[in-house]
């Protein structure tokens, strides 16, 4: 090595050893992404530990409305993606979830983004007790295999929605209509990896129901790596699941519910 080699490495090796003590603010830093809802483009710091974005949780994303006079409840609000939408679009935006770090993380990408959030750790609407104009939650809505569920650990708060993948979500459709006044919405995604069929029907004995969207969804990679567990629901009829050109997908079903009409 000659001498003007050893010298930049000499230096190379010094700004390695400055950067060191801000190496998480750095990692930090480069987990930052874009992205874009609707027209809105924004930014998420992701953090591990805490659920990030999916390709469910965006195509519902696409398809919910908001204005800037509405007040909005994200409840499980992971990284925020909802939260910072409809924050963006003027609305005054409350977000609850049962993990701290997602709270704290949703709050944090409200200020990226020049928004405020406010947050609140606890389950569905923690101790919220007002009236909401938009109810919007992505919570755990997959029938996930206990051997899965093993492997995630604390991790499978965030996808696992129990026997029949909509205990939360039934949970919350009992929970809402005391959070409604007659012109809310609660805007949410059915995710066909549950009982999907016994979500819409306690939904419409609770609420008038509107279809908005439906998504065609690969599906994930837990989903193919345990494929005869979900084929033999799907048999059953409890979930659905299909194959296209030898690929798999799930639906995701975008729905609006009001206060029965009269
Ligand atoms: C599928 S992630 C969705 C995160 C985010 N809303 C999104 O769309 O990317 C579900 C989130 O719900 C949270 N959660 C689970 N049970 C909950 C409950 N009972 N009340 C509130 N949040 C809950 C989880 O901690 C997780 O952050």
């Amino acid at each position: 090595m000659n001498l003007c080699a050893a010298a930049r490495l000499r230096i190379n090796l010094a700004t390695l050893c400055i950067l060191h003590p801000f190496k998480n603010e750095l990692s930090r830093y480069m987990s930052v992404s874009s992205y874009q809802v609707q027209q809105t483009k924004f930014q998420l710091e992701h953090r591990s530990g805490v659920f990030a974005p999916s390709a469910h949780g965006r195509f519902y994303a696409e398809h919910i409305a908001i204005s800037a006079t509405d007040s909005v409840i994200d409840i499980g609000c992971g990284s925020g993606i909802l939260s910072v939408y409809a924050a963006l679009q003027g609305a005054q935006v409350v977000a609850t979830d049962i993990s701290a770090e997602a709270v704290a993380l949703t709050q944090h990408n409200g200020g990226l983004n020049n928004v405020a959030i406010e947050g609140r750790v606890g389950g569905f609407f923690g101790d919220y007790q007002q009236q909401f104009d938009v109810i919007l939650a992505n919570l755990p809505q997959e029938i996930v295999p206990s051997a899965h569920a093993l492997e995630l650990g604390a991790g499978a708060a965030e996808i696992d929605g129990g026997q029949r993948g909509n205990d939360l979500l039934v949970e919350l459709l009992q929970l809402a209509p005391q959070y409604m006044h007659s012109n809310s919405r609660l805007i949410l995604p059915l995710h066909t990896l549950s009982d999907y069929q016994h979500s819409l029907k306690v939904a419409m004995q609770i609420f008038d129901v509107r279809l908005i969207a439906i998504g065609d969804l690969a599906a994930k990679d837990f989903v193919k790596q345990h494929l005869d567990f979900y084929l033999s629901f799907a048999r059953q009829g409890t979930i659905r699941l299909f194959e296209q050109d030898e690929n798999w997908f799930t639906n995701v079903y975008v729905i609006e519910l009001r206060r029965k009409s009269g």
